[in-house]
């Protein structure tokens, strides 16, 4: 564990620690443990310090732990997870999976960060990942066939995330085309896949999953959009992120693991059941200008049916974005 590792694991209790004991305990210089702190402070962290007391950090934070997340898996599940790694700082937790040299591409790799510094959303945008607030999930998932038998798995593995969050609250989360996780119109987490490999296969996935959890406003000013935090709306007493990411691999795997015998025709139904814009006045938007519908849902390969003044259309997802007409 590197220092700033060991000094965080330290104050995530929310309690002072002397300058002077975490030196000791840590074997560094006192002015080590300062040069920590303040890439703690750039992390956006909060660090008090009090003459007498020493550090704590302003909010006591569940820290992302590994074996903690492991230790929530199911024994079914366990035996899919091939390496599960939780990273302080990363850029990404897809590009890290996805630039690992092929012979490492093996189903079941987990990467997990505390902070993103270049988190990827959809079509190019940033993806805003401030440290110890929400969770930044991506799962590797090889496969021997090409990336055509995995059409709709982005819209699928939305599934994962309304089915675990079924058990935090009922109001009203919901999916909107083509990998948007959103509550009361406002975004609360964004799925984004990505794929190298032959078109015939094999192929190597990497599935990303952004969930916002209890981010501070001072942390989403660069958010272009209405966003919201699970804290906000769950109807449960607490949230533990660690069994969070456990519940979110449980269901991610689930989807993964025999995804091109079921395809998306398996999912259809239940994906339609949490369609938030179905039957709704959207506007699509793409590389070639705006245009104005009804969204008819999607159909059996995760396609959304458009209906606009030119008749029925398919649209497919690539870099296209739906948005309610208001
Ligand atoms: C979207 O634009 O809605 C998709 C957002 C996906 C964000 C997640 S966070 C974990 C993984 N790593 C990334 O860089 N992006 C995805």
């Amino acid at each position: 564990m590197s220092s700033l590792d060991e000094i965080l694991l330290r104050l995530s209790d929310g309690q002072f620690h002397s300058g002077e004991v975490l030196a000791k305990e840590l074997e560094i210089t006192r002015a080590a443990i300062w040069k920590q702190l303040n890439k703690l402070k750039t992390m956006g962290l909060v660090v008090d310090a009090v003459r007498g007391k020493g550090y704590r950090l302003q909010q006591p934070l569940e820290l992302l732990n590994a074996d903690l997340i492991m230790g929530h898996l199911l024994s079914g599940t366990k035996a899919f997870v091939t390496e599960l790694n939780v990273h302080t700082e990363i850029d990404s937790t897809n590009r890290f999976l996805l630039q690992q040299q092929e012979a490492k591409h093996q189903s079941g790799q987990i990467c997990l960060a505390e902070r993103q510094t270049k988190g990827r959303g959809r079509r190019g945008r940033p993806w805003v990942s401030p440290f110890g607030s929400n969770i930044y999930l991506s799962i590797l998932w090889r496969y021997e066939q090409g990336p055509a038998s995995l059409a709709g798995l982005s819209l699928a593995l939305g599934l994962a995330v309304t089915r675990v969050l079924s058990n935090y609250t009922r109001t009203g989360v919901g999916l909107k085309w083509p990998n948007d996780i959103i509550c009361n119109d406002k975004k609360l987490g964004g799925i984004l896949i990505e794929i190298t490999g032959e078109s015939q296969g094999p192929c190597t996935l990497v599935a990303g999953i952004g969930l916002n959890i209890s981010m501070h406003d001072s942390q989403s000013s660069d958010i272009d959009q209405p966003w919201v935090n699970l804290k906000d709306i769950m109807e449960v007493e607490k949230i533990s992120r660690n069994k969070l990411a456990a519940e979110l691999v449980e269901q991610m795997v689930v989807i993964l693991k025999d995804y091109p015998e079921r395809r998306f025709s398996f999912y259809q139904k239940e994906w339609q059941e949490q369609d938030i814009m179905y039957n709704k006045p959207v506007c699509a938007t793409s590389a070639s200008g705006n245009k104005s519908g009804i969204a008819k849902g999607v159909d059996s390969d995760g396609n959304l049916i458009f209906q606009s003044d030119d008749g029925l259309q398919i649209i497919h997802s690539g870099e296209v974005s739906l948005r309610l007409q208001t």
